[in-house]
């Protein structure tokens, strides 16, 4: 089965993207709106994408009028008559895409494939509207379809094998890279990245640091193009909710359910980039952030000339910043900053005790933290402690990245002094309330840990989860590569402390992680 001719409806995001995907590879392309204002619009996005690919001297002018002259635009659905393959991006809602495929199958020929962009819908239930069952596939295209290389192909219990291997053979030509799996809700990729976006929208919602500092803490801890929020803003906050909604139908994981201020924002219309309006406003080149910054992390940084550490040699801290002068706790007391790791809680609090001792007024300590219980319990007794913050190195596949971590009682400018400092040491820092996984933890652990219960699960292997998240949404490297950077054993450990101190089961650690974390790093 070959596919020559194809058909597309709904021309908005993923519509126009997916249009050009197809006419690019050599197929003849229906395009199909609802109407009028709406054919011009997804036909000015294809002329917008091609336009910038000529200016950018990817794409020569016969290129693309060869591209748009494969393109037949139009609003009457009978056209699609003469498609192979259909395809639909239409909004995420289960009526309006069963009606559709009732439609599709009343108006092509018995032997057209179709298909659905859905992000999380259940493309069985989608397929049961037709009465062709055993032609009707998931065909999931990234954000911008043109650009990302990822196409899930999503076969049903009744999808014929010949029309799952003829899109799969589809996607290739077009030059993705497919990642066959059967149907279960989010697929791959959107699966392990939704709970993981709501974490970081309820991150931002709760004040556990500025929408800016979490997106900036979860670039440079892993290295991705950017940050939870950013990307809801980019897939649009109204499919976010949608595929949020379903994930968390599907199921009745407390991860899933979107973020109180995600429905909010989307019955607002502000809806992300396409609405100038979400979790930031784009005005121009500007990004600012929408949601007003915790108090904490608004200080002033006061100016300091010396910053030292106090330090054992287990220190991660000072692994991290190892041009900072070690000194003895007793020889602090002309610091302005001063940051103690004891390599254990109880080591870090005896130091502590013995730096506060020396320390002028004024001067910032910061102590290390670790994921286990809060800052203060290491201050109890100290008469001050508005100057004491927590430092917190995450678990992160990339070093690079500090948590400065504001007390109940943390002045606003203290943190930002340790801010400044550790920046000045090199590091990207921000800074964030004194919660079980702070942020980067809290949002990359349980993602990773995702990862490794589908593979466990059985719906996926270990390079189909790496592929989808590195061609699907851009990641440097795949789940499973990241994990082998942080450890699965510190994962398992970071995990397991959320699990309890979340008191959501989801979070704790699948028996495949027990099992790596229990075989040790590979030699190899
Ligand atoms: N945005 C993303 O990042 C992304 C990524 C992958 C998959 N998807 C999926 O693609 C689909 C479309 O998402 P989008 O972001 O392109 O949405 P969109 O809102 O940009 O576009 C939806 C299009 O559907 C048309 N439409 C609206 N109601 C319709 C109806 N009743 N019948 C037919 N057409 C109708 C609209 O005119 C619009 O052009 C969804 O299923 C979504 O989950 C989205």
């Amino acid at each position: 089965m070959e596919i020559r001719t194809t058909g597309v409806v709904g021309l908005g995001t993923m519509g126009a993207g997916i249009v050009e995907v197809f006419a690019r590879a050599g197929l003849d392309v229906v395009a199909v709106e609802v109407d009028d204002d709406l054919l011009r619009a997804g036909r000015k996005r294809l002329e917008g994408s091609l336009g910038k690919a000529v200016d950018r001297g990817k794409l020569g002018v016969d290129e693309r009028d060869a591209i748009f002259g494969r393109v037949e635009f139009t609003t009457d659905r009978a056209a699609l008559a003469r498609a192979d393959l259909v395809t639909e991006a239409v909004p995420e809602r289960l009526e309006i895409k069963t009606a559709l495929f009732a439609e599709l199958d009343a108006l092509c020929p018995p032997t057209t494939v179709l298909a659905t962009n859905t992000s999380s819908l259940p493309v069985t239930r989608i397929a049961t509207a037709t009465g062709r069952p055993d032609r009707v596939v998931g065909m999931h295209f990234f954000n911008p379809a043109p650009v990302m290389r990822l196409v899930e192909v999503v076969h049903t219990v009744r999808t014929d094998a010949d029309v799952t291997a003829a899109v799969r053979a589809l996607a290739e030509k077009c030059g993705k890279t497919p990642v066959v799996v059967g149907d279960r809700a989010g697929f791959v990729a959107n699966a392990l990245l939704f709970g993981y976006l709501n974490a970081g929208a309820r991150a931002a919602e709760t004040g556990q640091a500025a929408v800016a500092d979490i997106d900036a803490a979860v670039v440079a801890a892993c290295g991705v193009p950017m940050g939870p929020l950013t990307l809801m803003d980019l897939i649009g906050l109204d499919v976010s909710l949608d595929v949020m909604e379903t994930m968390f139908e599907e199921t009745r994981d407390q991860r899933y359910a979107p973020a109180p201020l995600l429905r909010r924002l989307v019955m607002a219309g502000d809806l992300g980039r396409k609405t100038g309006r979400g979790y930031y406003r784009y005005d121009g080149s500007e990004t600012i952030a929408t949601l007003p910054a915790p108090d904490f992390s608004t200080g002033t940084a006061r100016p300091t000339s010396t910053v030292v550490m106090v330090a054992s040699g287990a220190s991660a801290l000072h692994a991290a910043m190892p041009e900072l002068e070690l000194v003895e706790p007793d020889e602090t007391a002309d610091a302005d900053v001063v940051i103690i790791d004891g390599g254990s809680r109880v080591g870090t609090a005896e130091l502590l005790a013995r730096v506060v001792r020396v320390t002028k007024a004024g001067a910032v300590v910061g102590v290390a933290t670790t994921d286990e219980a809060p800052v203060l319990a290491m201050t109890a007794g100290l008469a001050d402690r508005g100057y004491i913050v927590g430092v917190h190195r995450p678990h992160a596949p990339r070093g690079g990245v500090i948590e400065v971590v504001a007390t109940l009682h943390s002045h606003p400018d203290a943190v930002a002094t340790m801010v400044a400092a550790t920046r000045g040491a090199g590091l990207a820092a921000i800074a964030c309330r004194d919660r079980p996984g702070h942020i980067v933890d809290h949002l990359v652990l349980p993602h990773l840990g995702d990862a490794v219960r589908m593979v466990d699960d059985g719906y996926a292997d270990t390079n189909d989860v790496d592929s989808a998240m590195r061609l699907g949404c851009g990641y440097p490297e795949g789940p499973f590569a990241m994990l082998a950077a942080v450890g699965a054993d510190d994962t398992r450990s970071v995990l397991s402390h959320l699990a309890a101190a979340t008191h959501l089961p989801s979070l704790a650690p699948s028996p495949l992680l027990d099992e790596l974390a229990a075989a040790g790093p590979d030699p190899g």
